[in-house]
C-alpha cells in the first residue's frame, strides 16, 4: 500500500479499532454557496473527544504485545487518546505534554489517571523531552503522527466512510503532523474507487505543505492558534509530509477568523460542538478552497474546545 504503511498495518488497525469504538456518524449538511453534496464525519462523538483515539489503540496495540512502555507527547488529543488505549488494552503509558496545552484537554488527561509530564512552553519542547526520556528509559516513542502504527489508525476514518457512503468523493481533512492526512491517503489510495483528499492547515502553522514545497521537514513559524491541535514543528524526517505528496494531496489554508467562522457554523448551523482544529475543513469549503465537483465528506476532528474560549466565539458576531 504505502513504504510506510503496509496492507497488513491497515488490517490489524481496522481491527482493533472496530472491537474499541463504534463508527462515527456521517451526517448530510448543506453548505450555504457550497453546491456539492456535503457531509460532516463526527469523530467528535469519540470517548476521548477526537478520533486521536484510533490511532492510540493502533498503536498501543501494536507495540503493547512487545512489552515496551509507550512514552509519547501531544498537545492533548493524541495524549487522550494514549492513556483511554493504554487502560483500554492493559500497556503502560508516558505522556509528555506542554504547560500550554487546552485546560479542557489537560483536565480529562488527568482524570484518566495516566503518568502525564507537563514540560515546556509548546508542543516542541514537550517532544524533545519525551524523545530524551524514551531514550534513557527503554521506552518506545510513539510519535503523534508520524508514526507508522499511528498513521494506520488514523487511516480507519476513511475506511468507514467508504463504507458509509458509494461513490466517488472528496475528502477535506485538518492537518497538523499530517498523521490523519497521511493514513487518509493511503487508505483513499487503497480504496475501489476515486476518493480524493484535500488537507487544510491553519496559517498560523504550516509545517507540512513547507515540509511538501521543501521535500524535507523545515522549521517553520508557528503563531497562537485556536486550532491548537494543528499547531507546531515536525519531527526532523518525519514521513508525512512525502506521503501527502506521493497521494497528491491537495492543501490549502485557513486563518484565524475563518476558523472562528467554522466553530461558530458547526454550532449554530448544524449542533456541533468542536474544537478550532476540527473546523478548519469547513472554514475551507466556507472560504471557497474546496471545489465542489463531487460529493464532499468534511472530517470534523474533536470537540476538545475549553468552554470559555467557545462562549466567546459563540457570543461574537460573525464578521
Ligand atoms: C482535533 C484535531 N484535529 C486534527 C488534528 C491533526 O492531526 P495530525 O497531527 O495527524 O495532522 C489534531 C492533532 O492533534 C487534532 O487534535
Amino acid at each position: 500500500v504505502d513504504a510506510v504503511v503496509s496492507a497488513a498495518d491497515l488490517g490489524r488497525a481496522r481491527e482493533v479499532v472496530a472491537r474499541h469504538l463504534a463508527p462515527t456518524p456521517l451526517v448530510r449538511v448543506e453548505v450555504p454557496g457550497f453546491a456539492a453534496p456535503t457531509y460532516l464525519k463526527l469523530e467528535t462523538v469519540q470517548p476521548t473527544g477526537s478520533f486521536k483515539v484510533r490511532g492510540a489503540l493502533a498503536s498501543c496495540s501494536a507495540y503493547g504485545d512487545e512489552g515496551t512502555p509507550i512514552v509519547t507527547a501531544s498537545a492533548g488529543n493524541h495524549g487522550l487518546g494514549v492513556a483511554y488505549a493504554s487502560r483500554a488494552l492493559g500497556v503502560a503509558a508516558t505522556i509528555f505534554v506542554p504547560t500550554t496545552a487546552s485546560p479542557a484537554k489537560l483536565a480529562g488527561l488527568q482524570a484518566g489517571g495516566a503518568d502525564v509530564r507537563t514540560v515546556g512552553d509548546d508542543f516542541d519542547q514537550a517532544e524533545r523531552a519525551a524523545l530524551a526520556y524514551a531514550a534513557e528509559s527503554g521506552g518506545r516513542f510513539v510519535s503523534a503522527y508520524a508514526d507508522p502504527q499511528v498513521i494506520a489508525g488514523q487511516s480507519t476514518v476513511l475506511a468507514e466512510v467508504v463504507e458509509q457512503l458509494p461513490g466517488d468523493l472528496r475528502v477535506v481533512v485538518p492537518v497538523g503532523g499530517g498523521g490523519l492526512c497521511a493514513g487518509t491517503a493511503v487508505a483513499a489510495g487503497a480504496a475501489s474507487r476515486d476518493v480524493a483528499v484535500h488537507g487544510v492547515e491553519a496559517t498560523a502553522s504550516m509545517a507540512v505543505s513547507a515540509a511538501m514545497r521543501a521535500g524535507r521537514t523545515v522549521e517553520v513559524e508557528v503563531a497562537p492558534t485556536l486550532a491548537d491541535g494543528l499547531a507546531g514543528n515536525l519531527e526532523d524526517g518525519a514521513g508525512t509530509p512525502a506521503i501527502l505528496a506521493d497521494h497528491d494531496v491537495t492543501m490549502s489554508a485557513v486563518s484565524e477568523r475563518q476558523i472562528r467562522s467554522g466553530i461558530r457554523s458547526l454550532a449554530f448551523g448544524y449542533g456541533v460542538v468542536a474544537e478550532g482544529s476540527a473546523a478548519v475543513g469547513l472554514a475551507a469549503v466556507q472560504a471557497g478552497q474546496v471545489p465542489a465537483d463531487r460529493p464532499t465528506v468534511l472530517f470534523v476532528t474533536g470537540r476538545n474546545i475549553a468552554g470559555p474560549t467557545l462562549c466567546e466565539i459563540l457570543a461574537t458576531s460573525a464578521t
